[in-house]
């Protein structure tokens, strides 16, 4: 799968340490994931390292030099070998190490330097971040855990290693995480300080599902893809807190978002009263469902013999979250910014802006669910951006990423404080 571009990673500087596990090789994929996403990716190896891989396997995916050995010439990418550790690190937006073994840790940990890896870890100034990966119970070993807590104390961020079976057959903890994973944690590293700093964000995704009876449901084709998209933009902007109230299927949950599932239009509602309280911001990108079954059957509905025995529905409206928002807001002043979605196939902005009006919005996010290229199910979207002072904003077709980005930066225009006048 190609990786699209990151906004985050335009441009940034990483340096990937390589040590010596075997999932080096996992290692080649996230420095290729990196390239695509837009970053320049110097990978620096351990001699272990390329036991496992080669230098060439890297140099190939990220087409610039790597860095093995500080002494010789020609494998210090070209640095002047009496610099290439300090030269490496300068400038570096972020220095991970990943796989990172439990020697390199050790080494970390106590200033050691006798490699060009551990000499440009201690002279870097850059955020570092690792991701252990051992065999066995190395990763629980006394001395492992005593080494993590030194170099956290210190503020290196540490990746958490998954569970699982080893190269060796042993099963424990200690696998290097997939890639998305690790680029998650680097979009945390490289997202601080951004135009949501401190801030907590809540978003709504998914259709609602409104239950028949224990096997059946009312839903929508929403797919989530945008409220995830949204989430993503927001801790990439430097959200404090992002919790995701999803009632999405199978969508992988953001590095760093607080995911809460919920199932029906009434469990959304009572998730999101819940987390509103203290929030900065109301993304409600959510596809609600505004009837619901009057009964829910406590059994499965069976046919009979009877060719005519469908039984008919009889619906009643669910509640409209974001009119009871509105009350709230009134009320305690939080959420401080409300932003809402409105899904129309017909008379998309004078109905979107009816709707901006009647429920109290900062911002609607207007789609039209008829093209093809936007909307439901796909991955771009084709939005126009309705504000409460009667402004509009139409927005070419571009990525839900792209649009996530867009509302993110509206939504920290519309937290910042005013600026003074002179
Ligand atoms: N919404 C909500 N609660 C509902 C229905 C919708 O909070 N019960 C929110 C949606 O999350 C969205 C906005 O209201 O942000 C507009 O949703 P939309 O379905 O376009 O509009 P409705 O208010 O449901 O009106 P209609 O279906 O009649 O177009």
């Amino acid at each position: 799968m190609t990786q699209q571009k990151i906004t985050l990673f335009d441009n940034k500087r990483i340096i990937l340490g390589v040590t010596g596990s075997i999932a080096a090789y996992k290692a080649v994929d996230l420095a290729s994931k990196l390239t695509q996403a837009g970053a320049k990716v110097d990978v620096l190896m351990t001699a272990a390292a390329q036991k496992f891989v080669t230098p060439l396997a890297f140099q190939s995916v990220t087409g610039r030099p790597v860095y093995t050995d500080m002494w010789q010439a020609d494998s210090s990418g070209g640095l002047p070998t009496h610099i290439a550790h300090v030269g490496l690190a300068e400038g570096a937006d972020v220095l991970l190490i990943a796989p990172c073994t439990a020697n390199t840790l050790a080494k970390i940990a106590h200033g050691l330097a006798d490699d060009l890896l551990s000499l440009t870890t201690l002279a870097a100034r850059c955020p570092l971040v690792i991701a252990p990966a051992m065999d066995g119970g190395m990763y629980e070993s006394e001395v492992t855990q005593f080494n993590l807590r030194v170099v956290k104390g210190r503020g290196v961020q540490v990746i958490e290693p998954d569970e699982g079976r080893f190269a060796s057959g042993l099963v424990g903890k200690g696998r290097l995480p997939e890639t998305p994973t690790l680029i998650g944690h680097l979009r945390r590293v490289l997202g601080r300080g951004g135009t949501l700093n401190g801030r907590k964000i809540v978003v709504t995704a998914g259709g609602t599902r409104e239950a028949i009876d224990p096997v059946r449901y009312i839903s929508n084709r929403s797919s989530g893809k945008q409220g995830y998209a949204l989430a993503q933009a927001a801790l990439d902007a430097g959200a404090k807190t992002v919790v995701l109230i999803s009632a999405a299927q199978h969508l992988p949950a953001p590095v760093g978002a607080t995911v809460v599932p919920v199932s029906s239009a009434a469990e959304m509602l009572y998730a999101v009263l819940e987390h509103i309280a203290s929030a900065d911001a109301l993304l409600m990108a959510a596809a609600v469902a505004d009837f619901t079954p009057e009964h829910v059957a406590a059994q499965k509905i069976k046919k009979s013999d009877a060719p005519n025995d469908a039984p008919t529905l009889a619906l009643t409206r669910t509640p409209d979250i974001l009119l009871v928002v509105k009350k709230r807001r009134a009320d305690t002043g939080f959420p401080r910014v409300v932003v809402g979605f409105a899904a129309e196939s017909h008379n998309l902005l004078a109905n979107a802006r009816a709707k901006l009006e009647r429920k109290g919005l900062h911002l609607m996010v207007a789609n039209d669910i008829t093209a093809e290229d936007a909307g439901f199910e796909v991955d771009t979207n084709r939005v126009v951006l309705l504000d409460a002072a009667g402004g509009q904003e139409s927005l070419d077709l571009m990525s839900k990423a792209a649009v996530g980005e867009m509302i993110v930066r509206r939504v920290a225009a519309l937290l910042a404080p005013p600026t003074q006048k002179e």
